[in-house]
């Protein structure tokens, strides 16, 4: 045990090092708005892993404008104490009002990142199961509408949730207002706003593909959107402070939206010794590091040929969606176009008759990514409230087409687009769809080798002793910091850092252990 123990627990601390003393490259985009505002609080904050300063909202130039008398403007409330990701910044404090309420914040024109942060808990003269609202932005967009953030963190599994979305900042404005409307005799609240700038053209592009129609789409300056699903597709969790600057979030691939023969046959391929050259979309496109993993069919012919390498993404139904699938070839076999091409299905209908990405990247090592438009219009089935879209990569059937009857996927966007009267709201979850979703499905393919638990277990613990002192030091160190600056407030004692958990985890692990991947990933979440 200990030779594999030890160079695992090594290079975890090793890592966890590196990134206290060294911290983190400069990122590839730097935005010129970046608007951190924590709602509720006051002073400036700063939280575990994201570097930036969380700016409270109270007697900030960013206070919300209010409608009525004096006694009944937005109140601001502390978070009760949470172990989750509710005791950071900005979720540990919230605005909260019975009465409307909007923030008008300054910007430069552009397109724009719009997060919002919830944490629905119960505050003091607040119930959590009493908030209901609607979120506009810029007065023609409805982002959330008679939104219950408490039940959508209970289906989500969570207790806090963020929600993205993009606009457009028109140059004779110079603002946006963002605007909180409660239902009846409900109320609404936010705790946390980001607003950061994007480079032109990374998401309203002329050139997506427009499922079932010969002309491409275009998503113009008139359009927002709102992102549902963002997956480092065969990898770990990317936090929004290892993106390129965007501070956007991806998933890990724990294989939820896989359907049963993927589960069972598709495998990881990755190579992190590569070079990446982007040459044909531009190096802020996504991090390195969802193009250096995948996912791809495995290695018997038969079976590549017998089964569809297959997603299924839930979403709100009577919307278009913009799917982009981002790519790299980064084995060493596939270096010519040919190699390996094969078939891809959106929404049932034939996005691509022969992928290849050499073809369209120019080369191994190049990331690329594709747009694809399709809209959603089909009713839900059997009571559910979402329809389901089926994205499907196939294995060319004919040999002589391709030298690997095989097929790749290295990175997952899909975003929702607003409707005809610019809303982008979906129903509430049901409740009951908590049961359906709360876990991925098990795979029993190959039971977990006895050695990997043992691994694991050992390693979780000495990862909490790590935690541990790291988290004492940090705090310690936080705590000078918020002294000197003469501000105390906020600080709650926390569990590990979830971004920390997220992030170090799964490389290392998946090497020590080839397919122990998404249990390490959980017993990360649950450290105490
Ligand atoms: C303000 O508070 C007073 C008593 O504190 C109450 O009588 C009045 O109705 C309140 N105003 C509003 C608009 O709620
Ligand atoms: C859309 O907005 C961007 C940034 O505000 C601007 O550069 C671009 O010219 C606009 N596009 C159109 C077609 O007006
Ligand atoms: C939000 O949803 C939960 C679960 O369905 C429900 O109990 C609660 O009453 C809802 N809140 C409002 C204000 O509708
Ligand atoms: C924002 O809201 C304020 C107050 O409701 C209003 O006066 C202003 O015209 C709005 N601005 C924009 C750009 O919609
Ligand atoms: C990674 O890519 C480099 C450059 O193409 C190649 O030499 C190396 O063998 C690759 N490693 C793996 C594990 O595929
Ligand atoms: C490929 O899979 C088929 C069907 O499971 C099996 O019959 C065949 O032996 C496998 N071939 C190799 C090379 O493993
Ligand atoms: C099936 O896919 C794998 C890669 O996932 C590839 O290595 C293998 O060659 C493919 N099968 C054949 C024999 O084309
Ligand atoms: C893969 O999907 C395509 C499109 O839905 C379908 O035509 C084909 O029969 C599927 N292949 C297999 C092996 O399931
Ligand atoms: C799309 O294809 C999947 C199988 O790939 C099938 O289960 C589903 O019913 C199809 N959906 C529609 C709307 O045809
Ligand atoms: C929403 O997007 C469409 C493009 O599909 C656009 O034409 C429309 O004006 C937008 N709605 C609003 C209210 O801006």
């Amino acid at each position: 045990m200990k030779p594999i123990i030890t160079p695992l627990y090594l290079s975890l601390f090793l890592h966890i090092l590196s990134l206290l003393v060294a911290g983190q490259p400069p990122p590839i985009f730097s935005p010129v708005d970046d608007i951190t505002l924590a709602c509720g609080n006051s002073g400036e904050q700063s939280t575990y892993f994201d570097p930036r300063t969380w700016i409270g909202d109270i007697s900030s130039k960013y206070s919300p404008i209010e409608v009525g008398k004096s006694n009944t403007t937005s109140q601001t409330r502390k978070a009760p104490p949470s172990p989750s990701s509710a005791s950071q910044v900005p979720y540990t404090t919230a605005r909260l009002s019975f009465l409307e309420f909007t923030y008008k914040i300054p910007l430069s024109p552009g397109q724009k990142f719009i997060r919002l942060h919830f944490n629905p808990a119960s505050y003091p003269d607040f119930d959590r199961s009493n908030s209901l609202f609607s979120v506009k932005a810029g007065g023609s967009f409805t982002l959330l509408k008679d939104f219950n953030a408490s039940v959508t963190a209970d289906v989500d599994g969570s207790e806090t949730f963020m929600r993205e979305f993009c606009v457009n900042i028109d140059p004779e404005l110079q603002s946006l207002n963002i605007t909180f409307t409660p239902a009846k005799d409900a109320y609404a609240f936010i705790n946390g706003i980001e607003i950061v700038s994007m480079p032109p053209s990374l998401y309203y592009t002329s050139s997506s593909k427009f499922i079932g129609s010969e002309t491409p789409y275009a998503i113009e300056n008139n359009t927002a959107l709102e992102m549902v699903y963002r997956i480092n597709i065969g990898g770990s969790p990317i936090s929004p402070n290892q993106d390129t600057g965007m501070y956007r979030n991806w998933e890990a691939d724990d294989e939820r939206y896989l359907d049963d023969a993927s589960r069972e046959f598709s495998v990881l391929p990755q190579n992190n010794t590569i070079e990446l050259n982007f040459v044909t979309i531009r190096e802020y496109s996504a991090p390195k590091a969802v193009y250096v993993t995948g996912r791809s069919m495995g290695m018997n012919k038969t079976i590549n040929k017998s089964y569809n390498l297959t997603w299924v993404f839930p979403l709100d139904p009577k919307f278009y969606y913009l799917v982009r699938l981002h790519f790299c070839e980064f084995e060493p076999d596939i270096i010519n176009y040919g190699d390996r091409s094969f078939q891809i299905y959106v929404a049932n209908q034939t996005a691509e008759g022969l992928a290849d990405v050499i073809g369209w990247s120019g080369g191994n090592g190049n990331p690329v990514y594709r747009d694809y438009v399709v809209g959603m219009f089909m009713p839900p089935v059997g009571g559910r409230k979402k329809v389901d879209l089926f994205l499907v990569l196939a294995a060319l059937q004919k040999d002589s087409y391709t030298s690997y009857n095989d097929a790749i996927l290295n990175g997952l966007e899909i975003f929702k687009l607003n409707n005809s009267i610019g809303n982008l709201a979906g129903p509430n979850p049901s409740p009951q769809a908590k049961a359906m979703q709360s876990s991925p499905k098990k795979t029993n393919k190959k039971s977990t080798p006895m050695l990997a638990i043992v691994v694991s277990v050992v390693s979780s613990i000495l990862l909490v002793l790590v935690l541990s002192v790291l988290r004492f030091l940090v705090f310690r160190r936080r705590r000078r910091e918020v002294k000197d600056s003469g501000y105390s407030y906020g600080m709650t004692n926390s569990s590990p850092p979830f971004h920390l958990c997220h992030y170090f985890s799964l490389a290392e692990i998946r090497a020590a252990t080839q397919n122990f991947k998404r249990d390490f990933y959980y017993w990360c979440w649950r450290i105490p």
